[in-house]
Formats: C-alpha cells, structure tokens, sequence
C-alpha cells in the first residue's frame, strides 16, 4: 500500500474531476483502476479489500471470467448501444427468461437504465391502475434522485432541499414487532384513497435498518385489503445480498410490483402480470436496459450466482461477518450490529467518528462505505471468502478499538 492517499496519478484524476465535474458523493480518495475477485486496484496501485461490491452493483466481484467472457464476446460488436425499446435484442429476451427464474410466479418485467428509473416505472405501473393518488412511502427511504424517486425518498434534506414532490403520505419504518407504530398503514388506508405503498424492505441509503417481519406482513396484509399494490424496492437487497434472491423472501410474502437495479446491471420494474399496462407505450426509453453488454452480464450474473451456490456463501459469509463484528458493538462508540445476509450495518454514537473510521479504513485497506446519519454499510460481493472475512474483521478490529 502507497502511504499517501491519494497517490500521484489518482490525485491528477480527482483534481481534474473537482475542476470540471459536479463533486457529488464520493466518500474518499480511491480512483478505481481495476480489480480483481474483491479486489479493488487504484491508479497508484495500491489495493484494497472490497467491502461495499459499489453498493451492491458488482455481486461477483471483478474481473470474474465469466464476465470476462462476455465483455470479449462483445470486444468486436459495435451494436451493443441500441435504442432496446424500438428494437429487439437477443439479450433482452435472455435476461427477461433468466430474471424470471428468480420472480414470484406470474411476473414480467421492463428494463431500464438506473435504479431510480427501476423505481419510476414502477409507481407508473401502479399509477396507471390506480389513478394519480398520493403514493405511501417511509421515512428513512432511499428510492432515488429523479424528481418522482426522490418524492418517495425521505433520508437526507441534502436529496430534497427546495425540490418539489408528487402527493405522498409518510409511515414509520418500523424495525420492532413491537413497535407502537406498527399498524399504522390501516388508518391511513382507511381515510385516503392511495395509489400504491412503496417500501425497501432493507433500508439500504437509510442506514442498513432491516424491517420487523410483523411490518412487512402488515403492509401485505392491509395492501390485499384495501386493493392497493404494494411496491417493494430492491435495488440495494435484490440478487442475493441478503443471502436470498430478493429480501422479501425472509418474510414469506409476496409484492405485487418491485425494482431492481444494480446487482442485475440494468434497471428492472418487474410486476405481476394483471398489472401490466394495457397500452403498449407506456412505459419506454430509448436506452431502457442499458446496452446489449449490460443485459447480457445481468443474465451472466443471476447464472454464475445459481451455479455457483452464491446465495448459500453470502448467507454464511455474512453470518460469520455479523458475528465477527457484534464482537465489536460496545466497544469505542460502536452501538449496534444488523443486517440480513452480506448487508450488514454498523452504528456508531456519532457521524463525526463514522467519518473518522471511514477514512481509517480506507488507509488501512479496507473499503466500506456510509449510510444513515451514522452508520457504515457493508455490502461485499456475493464471491467474498472465508479468509477475506477474517483479513476485513482484522482489520475492522484494529481500527474500531483505537479512538
Ligand atoms: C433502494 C434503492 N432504490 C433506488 C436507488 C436508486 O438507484 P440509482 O442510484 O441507480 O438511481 C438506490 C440507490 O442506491 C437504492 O438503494
């Protein structure tokens, strides 16, 4: 590891990014150069161990062969950015058959370019059926920055700020069957006519809060009473993170409409079938599923997850990763573990010493990112090993006991 971060060639990157680009989210200095398995590789060479699989968006790590495969099958095409709406593509077809092996029976889908858009095209679909009625959503909700997304967003003032909003009604995100606010929903279904409820079932940009089963079950519940659809959001828990395909399946119900992004490479509304927008146009976009490439790694990626028994290593990976760090809860302001699976979160009593051990990690090598006010999210590739667990934990032992 080069001891000053940024290196020289990654800081060249990030000046010239601060000159002439929008300085959005990023969280430290890394310049990605490649990577490899769990390994990230800056411009300068220095590697790191990969805890965040960017949010989820790279289940099988980098530079799988798999991937590679594909990406060579392609080096010599120059078709793979096509207009996926107006024309049709083998790899449209494809990932739509391979996504359906992984949905609720009776569910199709419509692909598009971004999680956000996941989202969009969903609450259109329920719009479409239901009228343009205020959409629930709760707080702490990450469903995206588009202007419809963020309306159903409530995590940070910095996303919405003088922004305006589509109609909505706001529940609590309850994480206790026991939690006094629990049933909420009802009374709000019974004084308003709603178009849809919208819930993640893991919070993922709302700080890795995991909903209590009852609150999954009630929303179910009440949607099926009063005819509402109920969307879930799994653009971050979706593709196995959770040690399931989608998080919902811990609960034992079924949504009637969901996104899906990152981890599939492309967007996703996928509904059920009597949901589906009677007219054709709809619902469309020009780069609606990203290119050929995206499509085809998407389709690469649920069958590489099947084949090689992915879900059943994030679901002992993350058990073994959880216990690991609930070593850690009490010590030097860490004050609680949770998470389903390879989602874990980590909290800590201040943001001030979340931002401190972010950037203690990353110099350390190992990379993990915020959520919340003040939590860490820790979302590895669905690949992660053994021994990489045990090298992140002894890591994240060293740098969470000092002050
Ligand atoms: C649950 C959830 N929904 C929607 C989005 C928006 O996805 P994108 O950033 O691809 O627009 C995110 C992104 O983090 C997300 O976590």
């Amino acid at each position: 590891m080069n001891k000053k971060l940024p290196g020289p060639n990654s800081k060249k990157v990030i000046d010239k990014m601060r000159r002439y680009a929008y300085d959005s989210t990023f969280m430290y200095p890394l310049v990605i150069a490649n990577g490899q398995d769990c390994v990230i590789e800056d411009l300068d060479g220095n590697r790191f161990l990969d805890f965040t699989s960017n949010i989820g968006a790279c289940p099988i790590g980098y530079s799988h062969p798999d991937v590679i495969e594909v990406l060579t099958e392609y080096s010599t095409n120059g078709t793979h950015k096509i207009a996926g709406q107006d024309f049709y593509s083998k790899e449209h077809a494809e990932l739509a058959e391979t996504l359906s092996t992984i949905l609720p029976r009776n569910f199709k889908s419509f692909f598009i370019n971004s999680g956000a858009e996941a989202v969009e095209n969903a609450i259109k679909i329920a719009y479409r059926k239901m009228g343009p009625l205020p959409g629930v959503s709760c707080l702490g909700a990450f469903h995206g920055r588009t202007l419809g997304a963020l309306s159903f967003t409530f995590s940070k003032p910095v996303h919405k700020y003088n922004f305006p909003e589509l109609p909505v009604k706001r529940i609590k995100f309850c994480t206790r069957d026991d939690d006094p606010e629990i049933d909420a929903i009802e009374g709000i279904l019974k004084e308003n006519k709603v178009a849809f409820i919208l819930t993640e079932v893991v919070q993922g940009e709302g700080g890795y809060n995991v909903a209590s089963k009852k609150f999954i079950k009630n929303l179910r519940k009440f949607a099926t009473q009063y005819g509402i659809p109920l969307i879930l959001d799994e653009v971050q828990s979706g593709i196995g993170h959770t040690g399931r395909w989608w998080a919902f399946e811990h609960y034992d119900i079924t949504p009637d409409i969901m996104s899906a992004a990152k981890a599939l490479q492309v967007g996703a509304a996928m509904y059920n079938k009597r949901l589906e927008p009677a007219d054709r146009s709809a619902l469309s976009s020009t780069w609606g599923g990203g290119s050929r490439i995206d499509m085809a790694v998407g389709a690469r990626t649920i069958r590489v997850i099947k084949r090689d028994k992915l879900l059943e290593n994030a679901a002992r990976m993350g058990s073994m990763l959880k216990k690991g760090l609930e070593e850690l809860a009490g010590r030097k302001g860490v004050v609680d573990v949770r998470g389903l699976g390879l989602m874990i979160g980590l909290e800590f009593d201040t943001r001030v010493r979340r931002e401190k051990k972010i950037a203690e990690l990353f110099k350390s090598g190992l990379l993990v990112l915020g959520a919340g006010q003040k939590s860490l999210r820790i979302i590895p590739p669905l690949v992660i090993t053994r021994e990489q667990i045990e090298q992140g934990l002894s890591i994240m032992t060293q740098v969470l006991s000092r002050n």
